[in-house]
């Protein structure tokens, strides 16, 4: 079945994917829908950035670009289980990946990954950067990338149009990259150029200065810009704290923690509270977390796992309650899978009578699992396009 999920993926248009998902979504349920999930979401293959790795690679199999060598040492940062992966031959290949269903996915083919970038005093021949989103993420991977190239290095870099690909070739120029190349692929734009005593090193630290972790929200939280949401309140988590209870108690857990907004909240507010375990599928998100809660010194007991929560493996059992504001980006039909197997990782983490708190996008459809899922569900606030649920196993 999944190959022909795949196949059909690669050669129908979004819409049509859409509609695809909802009609397979009707005949799944249990073990089958986090299946469905991970395969949507953990398999680099099918994930919304695949077509980026292909467009990072391209200027290799085109021949533009001299593939790395045996003897050269490569780094791929924010890398992903992707075909360009076999055009290098290096025996020195590092890889990175922040986000825990990608890091999962390259590690069961049998390759290590590092959860964090290298520290600058390493140098590469090679760095492949599949470039974020976040604009100053990105700045600060490419200064970083180049500060770790060794002499005549060269970097090559990577977006999808619609995540930046077409500013690539501008940031390269800010920062007097020479010899520089560019293609256009698979509807992404892919950017190299080479290490010279050209590059510009006050703004490649300027960039690196503006991605590093900062305070945020008056010194209240620490953050750094790439993480969800890095430096505001979501406005999903703002509404679900409004109908939070006071009198949470005993074993609770903050799932998709993010920098710790929600689990600072509850603790703060619910003193009964004895163990809390924020999990987060990015690694910088549950440091984070972890560091602004220690920080705070609250007094609960605290655990903090980078993971994978459309999976099952976590095996938490008999949590009293569960937070959670899972992510979402409006029309991609696959953050619907998310969610819901956020809502059936949460239903086999509580106790019988635990009790969930979720809130989500008015339009995402979720009643329908909670209810197969708990056997009920409330809604207990509505506002500004957010619903909160309340669920009771
Ligand atoms: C909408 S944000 C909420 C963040 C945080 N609770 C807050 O209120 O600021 C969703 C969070 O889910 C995390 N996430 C995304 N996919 C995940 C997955 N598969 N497993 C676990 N966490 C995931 C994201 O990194 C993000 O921090």
């Amino acid at each position: 079945m999944y190959q022909n999920v795949h196949l059909r993926f690669r050669f129908s248009k979004r819409l049509a994917f859409a509609v695809f998902l909802f009609e397979c979504r009707q005949n799944l349920n249990g073990e089958a829908l986090h299946e469905f999930s991970r395969f949507l979401y953990g398999s680099a293959k099918v994930s919304p950035m695949s077509k980026a790795y292909d467009t990072l690679f391209y200027p290799l199999n085109t021949g533009s670009l001299q593939p790395p060598g045996q003897d050269h040492s490569v780094l791929f940062i924010n890398a992903a289980l992707c075909d360009g992966l076999n055009l290098i031959k290096s025996a020195e290949l590092t890889l990175q990946q922040y986000f825990k269903p990608r890091a999962s996915a390259l590690q069961e083919q049998g390759y290590s990954v590092l959860s964090e970038i290298p520290k600058s005093e390493e140098t590469f021949d090679y760095i492949f950067v599949a470039t974020p989103k976040n604009k100053i993420e990105t700045q600060y991977l490419l200064a970083k990338g180049l500060k770790m190239l060794s002499d005549g290095g060269v970097l090559v870099c990577a977006a999808s149009n619609d995540a930046g690909g077409n500013r690539l070739a501008g940031f390269f120029e800010d920062l007097s990259v020479e010899n520089t190349g560019q293609e256009s692929k698979h509807k992404g734009r892919v950017v190299w150029g080479k290490n010279s005593p050209k590059i510009d090193n006050n703004k490649i630290e300027e960039w690196i200065e503006a991605g590093a972790p900062q305070n945020i929200l008056d010194g209240q939280f620490h953050s750094v810009p790439g993480i969800f949401g890095w430096n505001k309140i979501d406005k999903g988590s703002e509404i679900l704290v409004q109908s939070l209870p006071v009198d949470l108690s005993g074993n609770g857990a903050d799932f998709g923690c993010g920098y710790g907004y929600l689990s600072d909240h509850v603790l703060r507010h619910n003193p009964a509270i004895e163990n809390l375990t924020c999990v987060d599928a990015d690694f910088r998100a549950v440091e984070f977390c972890r560091q602004n809660l220690e920080r705070l010194g609250h007094k609960a007991q605290m655990r903090y796992f980078w993971e994978d929560l459309t999976r099952p493996a976590l095996g938490l059992r008999d949590i009293d309650w569960i937070v959670m504001n899972p992510p979402f980006h409006e029309g991609k039909a696959s953050d619907i899978y998310i969610g819901q197997a956020f809502i059936k990782t949460a239903s086999q983490s509580l106790r019988p009578g635990g009790t969930l708190w979720m809130v989500a996008n008015t339009g995402l459809p979720y009643e329908e699992i909670l209810k197969s899922e708990f056997g009920n569900c409330s809604k207990k606030h509505e506002k500004k396009g957010f619903k909160v649920y309340v669920a009771t196993k």
